[in-house]
């Protein structure tokens, strides 16, 4: 992460925006902590992305927060591009002064740069591609795959530097950890998902509980513990391990696609 610190370093100094992705569900955990310090005094914009995914009453809330601290806050589904319809409007609000500062020594219709930053996963190949029009498969941002810096025109109103390089969360945070977990955004493989299931039941039982019963049933019995839930969700969904024992390791492989996919409804993990 370091070297892609350093070169976002470098480049910013020739941006005038700098647009950041964060998961609508987790604006906290799904933010790089060196940003803030990286991006200095430039224009920023926030994206609340994956807002399809997440609770509406507490997205207002993120823009509301963001928006205190000076921030361009927007709302987008990057899958859908009716909902950044109006980018370049907003690009051009965010960076009047810039345009007007332009105007003023002559220049006109300079696109803004800007640069694209988001940890992994977040949707910012998805975001690029959808407002770029750009059907290009995913080159980068995975561990091992490299690629150099791209920038992509958004015609007369951006130039977009899409950065290479990993950017990670605040991962010795162990709440940042559980809430990127239970978004898809760690490598399930180093995860134990039955134990993350029943976290994320706990989470569930607590802040979306009609979620829970819309989903499996208004007999669900959410005074119990989270392990016993669980198993009666096997139970109520008929998925037995041999001997007819409710098989709660896959359950909970099939509760966190639902989760993830947001198929259990919208909900989000923190508020501001
Ligand atoms: P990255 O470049 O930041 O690593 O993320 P990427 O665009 O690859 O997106 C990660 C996953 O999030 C993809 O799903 C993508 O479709 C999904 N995604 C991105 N933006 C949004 C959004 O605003 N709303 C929703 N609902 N999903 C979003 P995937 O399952 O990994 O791939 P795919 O099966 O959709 O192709």
């Amino acid at each position: 992460m370091t070297k892609a610190i350093r070169s976002m370093e470098n480049d910013i100094k020739i941006i005038d925006l700098v647009i950041e992705l964060l998961d609508a569900r987790a604006p906290l955990s799904s933010k790089n902590p060196n940003i803030d310090s990286i991006a200095g005094g430039k224009k920023r914009l926030v994206i609340l992305n994956k807002s399809d995914l997440s609770d509406p009453e507490i997205n207002k809330l993120w823009k509301d927060h963001y928006s205190s601290l000076g921030f361009s806050v927007i709302e987008a589904d990057s899958k859908n591009k009716k909902t950044l319809k109006n980018f370049d409007r907003i690009i051009t609000e965010v960076c009047a002064e810039k345009i007007e500062r332009d105007k003023k020594r002559g220049i006109i219709q300079r696109p803004v740069k800007a640069m694209v930053v988001g940890i992994p996963n977040v949707g910012k190949s998805t975001f690029i591609n959808t407002i770029s029009g750009r059907s290009g498969a995913k080159t980068g941002n995975k561990p091992g795959v490299t690629r150099g810096k791209q920038w992509i025109s958004l015609g007369k109103t951006a130039d977009l530097l899409d950065t290479p390089g990993i950017l990670w969360p605040k991962f010795e945070d162990e709440s940042v950890g559980f809430n990127l977990a239970m978004l898809g955004t760690i490598n399930d493989d180093i995860l134990d998902m039955e134990d993350l299931s029943i976290k994320t039941i706990d989470f569930f039982k607590t802040e979306y509980p009609g979620l829970l019963k819309d989903r499996f049933g208004e007999d669900l019995d959410l005074k119990a513990g989270s392990d016993k839930i669980l198993s009666d969700m096997a139970v109520i969904r008929n998925i037995r391990k041999k001997g007819n024992e409710p098989d709660t390791a896959r359950m909970a492989l099939i509760f966190m696609d639902e989760i993830r996919s947001g198929r259990i409804g919208k909900y989000s993990i923190e508020r501001p």
